[in-house]
Formats: C-alpha cells, structure tokens, sequence
C-alpha cells in the first residue's frame, strides 16, 4: 500500500473566522487528525464531531519533547498505513509551532506532505489590539523571537536586538518578560520604549496591557496576565490610541 500523505496545518489564533478554508476543507478530506492545544473550541468541536480518527496528541503525554517524539511517530505510522493525515496546530505551523521538525521527520521517512499555512498570532493578535507590527512611519524590520530559551542555553543576541530598530515581537514570553525587558535596557533599548500585551488574542477574551520596558514586568504581574499571550516591543505600540477607537472588529 502506498504510503497517505500529511498536512501540517495552521489553524489561526484561536478564533474560527481566521482559519483558512484549506485547514476546513482537509478536515473532510483526510482519514486521521492529530491536533493540540490552541487550535480554539469550536475548531476543536468539529474535528471532535467529523467522525474523523481524532488525536489530541497535547494530551498523549506530558513532557514537551516526548510529546513531540510521540507526535513525530505517530504521524510516520498513520502515513505508513495509507492514512492521509491532518496535523493541526495553532497559529501558523512555522511560527514557533515545531512544523519545521515535523516536515524533517517525515521527509527522513520519505512521506510526502503539504504545509497549509495558517494565521500566525504573532501579527494577528497585536492587529486584532491596534497595533501593526509594521508601519513605513516607525521601525525598518520586525522581530519574532521566542521568550523560553533555557537560562545559560540563551542564543539571543540581546545587545543586537536592543540596537536593532525593529519592533520586537515576543511569543511565550510572559513568564520571562522581567529578565528580557532588564536584558534589553541593559543593552541600551529605551526604557521608555512602548509595551502591549495581548492575552487570548483574536478571541471573545483577548485582554490588552500596555505599559513600557521599565514598568510592563510589574503592571503584567499586578494585571495577572498569563499565557497566551504575544509581546509587543515598540513604538507601533503607540498607534492604537490612534486605532482603537475605530477599531471594529
Ligand atoms: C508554541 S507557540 C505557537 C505559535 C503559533 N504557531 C502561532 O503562529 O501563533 C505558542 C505561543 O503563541 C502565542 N499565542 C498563540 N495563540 C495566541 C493567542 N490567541 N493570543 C496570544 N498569543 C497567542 C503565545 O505567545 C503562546 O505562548
């Protein structure tokens, strides 16, 4: 039997109307679908109710790299029955989203694949705030840096970033977000620079934080924000007390 073929798919922020009509359509056309965390609660009631084969490799076990060795797997031995198979996760799939070490696995493996790309959180959720990660009025280039490298295995240049004019955007960064914003002052990023965070962006309960680089660490602990959540760093920021109060989403 010839090997099925996998779609590693994005499926947005969270919120039903930002997934693609791809990641939709697949759902009817594949035999198996592996999804995890963040795909969002409706998407999540279809795939459960599609009468599809159905995963939820997030809940298959509980350290992060046997989850993902588990996932890896698995998508290898459904491909090798023949199964055509829907990998979902949130987000856009090479957004901090572990598509890239699945694409590998299974090109290893000789399985072919298509990668559906999906709305990343890293520019939606801050669009959804007022914020746009880029503007020809502000900063040349925008930063997507992950805020979980492991202490004393940090491959950051924080010197070059904190002199780079570029909006920075953080994703999983609200427990580090003290230790960056001191690493980046330290460096010489203002400590005036604007601050937004976006808690549970793009859906029915996204929360909006703002503050600066000195002050963001104390206001998101004071304000309980929690992950998910995307860092903006920048003077972007400062566009949506222009935005928001036409902002009408
Ligand atoms: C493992 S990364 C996956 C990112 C995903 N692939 C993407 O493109 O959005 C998880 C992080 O994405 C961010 N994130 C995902 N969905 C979010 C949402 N709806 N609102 C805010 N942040 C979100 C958070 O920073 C979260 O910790």
């Amino acid at each position: 039997m010839p090997p099925g073929k996998v779609f590693i798919a994005g499926s947005g922020p969270g919120s039903f109307e930002l997934i693609t009509k791809r990641a939709i359509e697949l759902i009817e056309q594949v035999d198996v679908i592996l999804f995890d965390e963040l795909i969002g609660a409706e998407l999540r009631n279809i795939i459960e109710k599609s009468g599809k084969e159905v995963v939820d490799v997030g809940k298959r076990a509980g350290k992060h790299k046997k989850k993902q060795d588990e996932t890896n797997r698995l998508l290898i031995e459904y491909a090798k029955k023949g199964k055509n198979v829907l990998r979902i996760k949130g987000g856009d799939p090479f957004i901090f989203g572990r598509g890239g070490e699945e694409a590998e696995v299974l090109a290893e493996a000789g399985i072919k694949f298509e990668i559906v790309p999906g709305v990343t959180s890293a520019i939606a959720a801050p669009a959804y705030a007022g914020i746009p990660v880029t503007h020809r009025g502000y900063d040349p280039a925008v930063v997507f840096l992950t805020g979980k490298e492991a202490p004393g295995r940090d491959r950051t240049n924080w010197e070059a970033l904190a002199k780079l004019n570029a909006t920075i955007v953080i994703l999983m960064g609200v427990a580090n977000l003290r230790r960056n914003a001191e690493r980046l002052m330290k460096h010489g990023k203002s400590p005036d620079t604007p601050v937004a965070i976006i808690e549970k962006g793009c859906t029915k309960e996204q929360r909006v934080v703002t503050g600066r680089l000195r002050n963001i660490a104390d206001i998101v602990e004071k304000e309980g924000v929690k992950a998910p959540a995307v860092i903006v760093i920048g003077n972007v920021v400062n566009l949506r007390e222009k935005l928001l109060p036409f902002l009408d989403f």
